[in-house]
């Protein structure tokens, strides 16, 4: 199958001399039609970039990054717009609602520079927002609805283009988990229905739902496994299943996972050639150890 996201040793590097910080560091990534990514890694590991980047929303410092097989660096500014607007659909944590607008009207904005009349646009919002159960919710402003609620009619306003790559950083990290678990059976709905779903989590529980984790760490990719629907994969049940309550407990679920990644790989590196030499400082760098090739 074709990829439509290919990041080919990407890098996005902020600020510069002594205070340069590598917020990804020569990430190689693809992602086929149709799968759903969760994204793991702790807080700083680069995540939200990779998914600003993906998202058209920032532009690498080095690499290349295909969207459909073309070179993105090559577009102009109004087409990565339109490309952003029309085919990239975006979920923050935030929700990132107008509160001067209702329900409505928040779904109804990325329609606006379609050249579509108002009563399309508002028609069109009020299937996206009855897509998400919130149609009695319509005229409601963001300040009169619950935070499940306001993410899902954030949810709304991504689908509304009806895009095919849905971004959702982490969408339920200011939810209680009844809401949670409305916003990722949403996610869910979209990905049965053939969006790619790209979503970051710290919760081990919601990789249930992506047939594909990717784990983060100091800006790289260091690992990236295969995982069936409704389960929670080795590595991230290895790296997460402990109480975690401090920063620290964080860190050891990543020295945890740094040392099941070679178990992981371990029976095909050995096969293969020696790996490449990398030009990164960090010792505790593993190869990634995506099994099952693509
Ligand atoms: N706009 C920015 N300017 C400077 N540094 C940034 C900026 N955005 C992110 N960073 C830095 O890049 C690194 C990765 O950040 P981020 O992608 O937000 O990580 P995550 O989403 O995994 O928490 C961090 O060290 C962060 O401080
Ligand atoms: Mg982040």
């Amino acid at each position: 199958m074709k990829h439509i996201i290919e990041l080919r040793d990407v890098s996005k590097l902020y600020g510069f001399g002594d205070a340069t910080t590598v917020a990804v560091e020569e990430v190689s990534f693809r992602v086929k039609k149709g799968e759903f990514v969760a994204v793991m890694g702790p807080s700083g590991s680069g995540k939200s970039t990779l998914m600003n980047l993906i998202g058209l929303l920032d532009r690498p410092t080095q690499g290349t990054y295909l969207l459909h097989g073309k070179n993105v660096a090559r577009f102009s500014k109004w087409r990565q717009s339109r490309y952003r607007r029309d085919r990239l659909g975006f979920v923050f944590q935030s929700f990132h609602l107008l509160p001067s607008m209702t329900a409505l009207e928040n779904v109804a904005l990325p329609l606006a520079y379609k050249g579509i009349t108002q009563t399309r646009r508002l028609t069109q919002a009020g299937n996206a927002l009855e897509r998400v159960g919130l149609s009695d919710r319509e005229y409601f402003y963001p300040k009169q609805l619950s935070g499940g609620q306001l993410q899902r009619v954030a949810i709304a306003r991504a689908i509304v283009n009806n895009p095919e790559v849905i971004i959702a950083d982490e969408p339920t990290g200011n939810l209680d988990s009844a809401s949670s678990r409305l916003v990722m059976e949403l996610l869910s709905d979209l990905h049965k229905s053939g969006h790619t779903i790209l979503m970051v989590t710290h919760n081990p529980e919601l990789t249930r739902y992506a047939n594909r984790v990717v784990y983060m760490h100091d800006g790289s990719i260091i690992a990236d496994e295969d995982s069936d629907i409704g389960s929670v994969p080795t590595l991230a049940r290895k790296m997460y299943f402990r109480a975690r309550k401090t920063e620290e407990d964080d860190l050891a679920g990543v020295s945890a996972l740094m040392e099941a990644v070679p178990q992981m790989g371990g029976k095909k590196s050995s096969k293969k050639k020696p790996a490449k030499k990398r030009r990164t400082k960090s010792k505790t760098k593993k190869p990634k150890s995506r099994s099952k090739s693509s």
